[in-house]
């Protein structure tokens, strides 16, 4: 696995990959490091439906607000590399945040109403962070598909809106979220969490899963289901609840109606003690719940 760390070179060794009779076509991963099973699982996507498959990891100080946890975000470079060589990855893009946002950078791309939603609430300018650098990945590796985590899903609606406004000529595929054996999401902030908090965060997931199940039993009434993620989550009395919504899974709008439509995001993010998680599970009333 090649290593490389300038948007230059980089784009020369996606190009050259494009080039010619060959015209491979490209997978990327976009990743903060820290990886784990749920990342894995993006590159295996990855290697299966494209010819080379390019993983980045650049922890964006831009998507990071002024007390959010930038500084002790889990940097485990030299575990993800082996991570990624055993999984055949062919380049990984690592650039410093300089190489990323040379002095006197000021372009930012911005999908200011979805992007103000679910996370975008509390965590104000984050999702510019996100699409601003995605989109210069976008730029540097012109992927013909780029492979991001169902977990995000609120992530997913901004990128998808991005990739429908700004024509970017790609494919954005969305893969399960991946859970430990206790249906914890899977993420890199998880190793934060000690033993008896990772217990509390499994609330979340519980809560997801009662909601599924009453809707697999056939209720139908927004208003009913919202009572009971509530309720579920009130188990744990170590969770903060940021937001807990059934929303549009597009436009992350609340629904106001009290019959689900044919596809609901059930979003979660809690606070336990100084880390944020989120969770999401998709209604689907045509049966896939069952
Ligand atoms: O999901 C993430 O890890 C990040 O938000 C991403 C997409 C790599 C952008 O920094």
């Amino acid at each position: 696995m090649q290593i490389i760390s300038s948007p230059l070179a980089m784009r020369a060794a996606c190009k050259a990959y494009q080039r010619g009779s060959a015209q491979q076509t490209i997978g990327l991963v976009p990743t903060m490091g820290a990886l784990h099973e749920g990342h894995l699982s993006l590159v295996r996507a990855s290697r299966k439906s494209c010819d080379r498959t390019v993983v980045s990891i650049f922890v964006n100080p831009l998507q990071f607000g002024p007390a959010e946890d930038l500084a002790r975000y889990p940097r485990t470079f030299q575990q993800d590399c082996l991570l990624l060589e055993q999984e055949g990855v062919d380049l990984l893009f690592a650039p410093s945040p300089e190489e990323m946002y040379p002095p006197g950078t000021e372009t930012i791309v911005d999908v200011p109403v979805i992007g103000a939603r679910l996370d975008g609430a509390s965590r104000p300018g984050h999702f510019r962070g996100v699409a601003t650098v995605v989109a210069k990945l976008f730029n540097i590796v012109q992927p013909g598909c780029a492979f991001f985590g169902e977990k995000d899903a609120a992530q997913v609606a901004v990128l998808r809106k991005m990739v429908r406004d700004l024509n970017f000529d790609l494919n954005l595929v969305v893969c399960p979220t991946v859970r430990e054996s206790s249906e914890l999401a899977m993420s890199s902030r998880n190793r934060y969490l000690s033993e008896t908090e990772r217990i509390e965060a499994e609330t979340l997931s519980r809560s997801l899963r009662a909601v599924m199940d009453i809707v697999r039993q056939g209720e139908r009434r927004t208003s009913v289901i919202r009572e009971t993620l509530s309720k579920e989550l009130m188990h744990s009395n170590v969770l903060k609840i940021d937001y807990a919504d059934l929303v549009d899974p597009d436009t992350l709008e609340t629904l106001d109606e009290d019959t689900l439509p044919a596809e609901t995001l059930v979003a979660v993010a809690a606070w336990i003690g100084t880390t944020r998680l989120i969770d999401n599970c998709t209604l689907r009333i045509d049966g896939a719940n069952a």
